[in-house]
């Protein structure tokens, strides 16, 4: 296997995949980019972003390390509960404490409609969280108090147990206030961004990072060439599909890592896979699985 060194990036776990195979060509890539015109609108801005309306993603959190530096110390994460959120484990890992901004699309902004900021008082990375491999790249959050449930803050549907959700080949939505570029000067984004993003087989993700990063627990999502996708302060941030069987929206994923020579380069990125932690999540005070 190629040697592969790895360098974790506060905010998004980045993977510098030296000597990485490149990303091979993806079969549903003209597809999707079809899929992505929607109303007339070229994703021509790097990373793909558009900005979401209010109220349509009452589940998206920020999470703000109490040193952060823009998108150093910065990451997303969702409402599961009216008490708890899902993050990333790498996130909490480097920072110090950390708050929760709920109820706005600009957590940045104090005096932006709905904000409402909220501390964790219980934080629980996964115990068998791996910070080399970023494997068990998952941390519940206990909030200090519960948050008022309205328009503007709603948890998200976690998968039903043992759901037989194949994502292989489908759009997932992604929101985040990441970086829209690879700009080192570049800073998060004001606005909650949108972008839809072709979820892959793990194989364009074992071709890229090497066979030990992945596994059945990750969820492997292609960037279009570098044109869509998450970027340093999207980690720990939301990905959604609509699962038509059921008739609901789901967050089947969580940002974990990306290539560390960038987010715009076209290497694949790599999230925790939820379905794998559900039972964890209820086990450890989240909400009650559902079947
Ligand atoms: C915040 O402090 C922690 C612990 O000292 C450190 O690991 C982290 O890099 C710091 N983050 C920033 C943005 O300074
Ligand atoms: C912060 O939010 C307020 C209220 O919506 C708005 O008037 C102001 O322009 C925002 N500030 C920034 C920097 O976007």
């Amino acid at each position: 296997m190629e040697k592969t060194v790895k360098l974790l990036l506060c905010a998004l776990g980045i993977l510098l995949a030296v000597e990485a195979s490149l990303f091979p060509a993806d079969p549903i890539f003209d597809e999707t980019i079809r899929n992505l015109n929607l109303n007339g609108n070229k994703f021509e801005k790097v990373l793909g972003g558009m900005p979401a309306e209010e109220n349509e993603f009452p589940y998206q959190v920020a999470i703000i390390s109490t040193n952060f530096t823009d998108y150093d110390g910065f990451c997303g994460g969702s409402l599961i509960s009216s008490r708890h959120v899902i993050t990333a484990a790498h996130c909490i890992a480097s920072f110090v404490a950390s708050s929760v901004i709920v109820g706005t699309n600009q957590p940045l902004n104090h005096s932006s409609p709905g904000y409402l900021e909220v501390f964790d008082t219980i934080r629980t990375p996964h115990p068998k969280y791996d910070s080399g491999l970023l494997d068990y790249d998952i941390a519940l959050l206990t909030l200090a108090r519960d948050v008022p449930l309205g328009e503007n803050i709603q948890p998200v549907l976690l998968p039903r147990l043992n759901t037989n959700l194949n994502l292989d080949g489908r759009t997932g939505l992604l929101t985040g206030w990441g970086k829209i570029n690879d700009d080192p000067n570049g800073y998060l984004s004001d606005d909650l961004l949108k972008v839809n993003v072709p979820i892959v087989n793990n194989q364009n993700c074992v071709n890229a990072y090497g066979p030990i990063y992945l596994n059945e627990r990750k969820v492997c999502v292609a960037t279009q060439g570098g044109t869509v996708g998450p970027c340093l302060g999207d980690s720990g941030g939301p990905l959604v599909v609509f699962d038509s069987e059921f008739g609901e929206t789901v967050q089947v994923g969580l940002v974990s890592f990306g290539a560390a020579q960038g987010c715009t380069v076209g290497f694949p990125t790599v999230f925790t896979r939820l379905t794998s932690y559900i039972q964890w999540i209820a086990d450890n005070g989240g909400p009650a699985v559902r079947i």
